[in-house]
């Protein structure tokens, strides 16, 4: 992936600093706030680095060098270790489509959130058109033929005005969005490449090497360089939710 002074969560280092700057200032130094599903620790590296009192949380322990010193709780999103009301912030990116029950997450960031605090909600971007989109149809569709699935979507449909909906039932006022966007430059093989060795992108028990076999079989059909830069429109959006006051 070809940027100029590196990337972050897929963006270039500047843009993403700027787009994560804005959302530490929704929490400013109140804290703790809570990564729920923090994987690897790069969003939470990011928050603590503008100042946030930011404490990861994830079943699995899937943290990488990012991930540094910052707190970290060997939990559930679906039954938080915390008492009601204490947390100043609840951070969810692109967890919700993989709790058993996004709803009870739900639930469950509301229930320890202070008042004043925010939720800050990222359901994840996948481009939807070109070449990069084609891949990716492709190969998913080649696997399927092979009995090699997708991770299962939540039987619960979830989507931006289902969260909305549910974070209204449950006591909040509309979101604020937080946005970013920026067209890098990624080869076709690094797509791929991305593809096969997602963990969540698949069921459990995928045979992530005939993955990559059917990927390398793409590629080399390809009329045109796998290898070559292709560009590609990146997106990232937070749904920020607060409760409204009560009666
Ligand atoms: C696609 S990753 C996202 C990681 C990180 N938030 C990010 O944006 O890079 C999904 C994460 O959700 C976590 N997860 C799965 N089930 C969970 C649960 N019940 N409670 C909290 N996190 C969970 C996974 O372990 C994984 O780290």
């Amino acid at each position: 992936m070809r940027h100029h002074g590196g990337m972050i969560m897929g963006l270039p280092t500047g843009v993403a600093q700027e787009f994560y700057g804005r959302l530490a200032a929704v929490w400013g130094d109140r804290g703790p706030v809570l990564d729920i599903g923090s994987g690897s620790g790069v969003v939470a590296a990011e928050l603590h680095r503008h100042g946030v009192p930011v404490v990861q949380l994830d079943p699995v322990d899937n943290r990488g060098d990012a991930a540094g010193k910052i707190p970290y709780l060997h939990a559930d999103g679906c039954a938080l270790p915390f008492r009601r009301g204490s947390c100043a912030g609840v951070h969810l990116a692109r967890v919700l489509a993989h709790v058993p029950d996004w709803r009870r997450a739900t639930a469950e960031a509301v229930r320890v959130l202070a008042p004043g605090g925010a939720i800050a909600v990222d359901l994840g971007d996948r481009p939807r058109s070109g070449p990069h989109a084609a891949l990716t149809g492709d190969l998913v569709r080649l696997a399927a033929e092979l009995g090699l699935r997708e991770s299962q979507p939540p039987g619960d449909p979830l989507h931006d005005r289902a969260v909305d909906g549910r974070m209204g039932e449950l006591g909040c006022g509309d979101p604020e969005l937080i946005e970013t966007g920026a067209t890098v430059e990624v080869s076709l093989r690094e797509t791929a490449d991305g593809l096969v060795r997602s963990r969540y992108r698949w069921a459990p028990g995928t045979d992530h090497g005939l993955l990559a076999k059917l990927a390398d079989q793409l590629l080399a059909g390809l009329e045109t360089d796998p290898d070559a830069p292709v560009p590609l429109r990146r997106s990232a959006r937070y749904r920020v939710y607060r409760m409204l006051p009560a009666g």
